[in-house]
């Protein structure tokens, strides 16, 4: 089997192996990958989606496999142009991938299709957002579109608010768009995953992700410092609610509004006092999530994505390891505000029972492994109980290091004890 795999991130690191380990020894491909994915799956000569999409039917490609969601929504969209060339692919058309790429188009599917979600109004200039915040605080405010995870502030008072509505409306900081006002809702947030098969899904192991840059869920949001998965991470009983009022509702509201949808799910969740709610959907595997569930996945993830993307759910060629996976991220210096490259990485060479996906390094001219971008890599471990796991997560990114090197300590810990 040939596959492809489209994006370049920690996340795309993680699916790539994870599809290596698969049986029948696939042969991979990624674009526009990084020079650590490049070292198992083989970079393509493409320069857009269009001769992505020509390369892949040129080289006999069975299956893609969307990592990134920019692509899905790019131009004609990455499935779209799949489907008419009949490669089968891992990720929903660009109509389906509204839902992540449009938070007003996600908000009224879950209102219309009476799944549980904070309370919204769509506005268009920054007098009707004032009026439909009606002097209720904190707020939320989401700017309609993609925004590279900055288009959401939670705001706590009207400074605040009128700062990223002039951010938006008048400095047109994400580009043109409108913005919705949104409830703010409290408790924890969990993140769960199914793939989706048109009527059918499967859900993967829930996971947490760690948003904020320092200890304590302190500091500025950052694409994940960290994540930590496991069927264990929420109760039974609440991951039997969250499958009945969220999941399913969810999947059968796609098929009874017209979005095929052959792929990765993400449905970000807020568990509050009044049951889990949905804050958003991102059609793709959450980034740093990703990384920590994969090690927990066993079994044919190639050939459950193949033929899912026929239009096959197969449950039975993967199972879930019961444990718990813990992702401890290190970022470059600067990072969020920015980030620096270019910082030889020591340690990476020491091997033991964890694994390290690189989410933004390159080799330089020596052959070393450097800095290239803000999150550099995702450092994962997993045992049996989370104590172990959190432990030998931690210890694993202690060894690696690089100037300016930043990580969290207490991912894996904070929202637990
Ligand atoms: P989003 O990009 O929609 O996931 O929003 C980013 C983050 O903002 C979420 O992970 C939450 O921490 C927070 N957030 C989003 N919507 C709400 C809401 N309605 N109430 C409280 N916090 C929210
Ligand atoms: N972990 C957050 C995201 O992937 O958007």
């Amino acid at each position: 089997m040939r596959i492809l795999v489209v994006g370049k991130g920690g996340r795309e690191h993680a699916l790539v192996r994870a599809l290596s380990e698969s049986p029948g020894n696939p042969e991979l491909f990624c674009f526009p990958g990084s020079d650590a994915i490049f070292e198992t799956a083989k970079p393509v000569d493409a320069d857009g989606l269009e001769s992505l999409v020509a390369w892949m039917k040129s080289n006999a490609i069975d299956l893609c496999v969307a990592g990134e969601e920019s692509y899905l929504v790019k131009g004609v969209g990455l499935a779209n142009l799949c489907a008419k060339e009949g490669i089968p692919c891992w990720g929903p058309p660009k109509e389906s991938a509204q839902l992540e790429a449009s938070k007003e188009f996600a908000k009224e599917f879950l209102l219309r299709n009476g799944i549980p979600t904070a309370r919204a109004t769509a506005t268009a200039t920054k007098d009707e957002a004032v009026a439909a915040i009606a002097g209720e605080y904190p707020t939320v405010l989401k700017f309609d579109g993609l925004a590279a995870g900055k288009g959401v502030a939670v705001c706590p008072d009207e400074t605040s608010a009128l700062d990223f509505l002039d951010e938006v409306f008048t400095q047109q900081r994400f580009g043109p768009g409108r913005v919705l006002v949104e409830q703010c809702l409290t408790g924890p947030e969990v993140s769960i995953f199914a793939a989706i098969v048109d009527d059918g899904y499967l859900v993967f192991t829930p996971a947490r992700d760690y948003k904020r840059a320092l200890d304590g869920d302190a500091g500025p949001n950052t694409g994940g410092m960290g994540a930590v998965a496991s069927r264990r991470l929420i109760s039974e009983d609440l991951l039997k609610q969250i499958d009945l009022e969220i999941v399913g509702p969810t999947v059968s509201s796609l098929a009874k509004d017209g979005l095929p949808y052959r792929g990765f799910l993400y449905f970000g969740l807020m568990l509050t006092p009044d049951g889990p709610k949905v804050i958003e959907y991102n059609c793709r595997f959450g980034d740093p999530e990703c990384q920590a569930v994969m090690p927990l996945v066993t079994g044919d993830l190639a050939g459950f994505c193949l033929a899912g993307a026929k239009g096959e759910l197969e449950p039975d060629l993967i199972s879930f390891d019961d444990g718990w996976s813990v992702c401890v991220i290190l970022a470059s210096a600067g990072y969020p505000e920015s980030s620096r490259s270019g910082d030889v990485i020591r340690g990476l060479e020491t091997e033991g029972d964890f694994r390290v996906y690189h989410a933004g390094t390159r080799k330089n001219a020596e052959g070393a492994w450097e800095t290239n971008g803000g999150r550099v890599l995702a450092v994962v471990a997993g045992a049996p109980e989370r104590a172990e796991a959190v432990e030998k997560a931690h210890q694993a990114a202690a060894g690696i290091d690089f100037d300016g090197s930043q990580r969290r300590s207490d991912i894996g810990r904070l929202h637990f004890e």
